[in-house]
């Protein structure tokens, strides 16, 4: 009986010993988080009107190291409302390097005059185009987003 005690305190010990270990290794391998699949996008300032210039940082880190690696960056000016809104509107076209170091895309825009609404909502949308594996092993190209809030204001 005592044996038999020592035995599962033992057991029990290794286990949380071996949970700890695990929860750290698991805590190092979510360093990037779900969300920054595709990668993670910076608009400065983030509140424009038309015809300001703007710098966009892309931030592709995690999206190559959960093999998103970008071979094409969109980005476009995107809106959501109560009622029908024209767009998303492109306001870049970029190919990614994947010999850039760090791994960033970084670059300025100019906000285009078009038809804005003070209702509704705008975001910038960076679509990442990366290359996958299909059935036979043949590469095809296909596309994740992620969109970062904006405010447009002065028209
Ligand atoms: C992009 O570069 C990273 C880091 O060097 C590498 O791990 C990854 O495999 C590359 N991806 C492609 C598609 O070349
Ligand atoms: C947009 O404007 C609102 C109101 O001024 C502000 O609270 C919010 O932080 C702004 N958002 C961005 C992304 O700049």
């Amino acid at each position: 009986m005592a044996t038999s005690s020592r035995v599962m305190r033992f057991n029990f010990l290794s286990i949380a010993a071996l949970a700890s270990f695990a929860a750290t290794a698991s805590a190092q391998g979510n360093s990037c988080p779900e969300a920054s699949r595709f990668g993670n996008v910076q608009v400065s300032p983030s509140t424009l009107s038309p015809g300001e210039t703007f710098t966009v940082t892309a931030d592709l880190t995690c999206a190559i190291q959960l093999g998103n690696t970008p071979t094409f960056l969109d980005y476009y000016i995107s809106a959501t409302a109560t009622h029908t809104v024209s767009g998303p509107i492109l306001i870049a076209r970029r190919t990614y390097d994947n010999s850039t170091s760090p791994p960033i895309d970084k670059f300025t825009a100019v906000l285009p005059h078009w038809f804005y609404f003070a209702d509704a909502t705008y975001s910038l949308l960076m679509d990442n185009s990366f290359a996958r594996a299909g059935p036979t092993g043949e590469s095809v190209i296909t596309t994740g987003g992620i969109l970062t809030p904006i405010n447009i204001t002065g028209f």
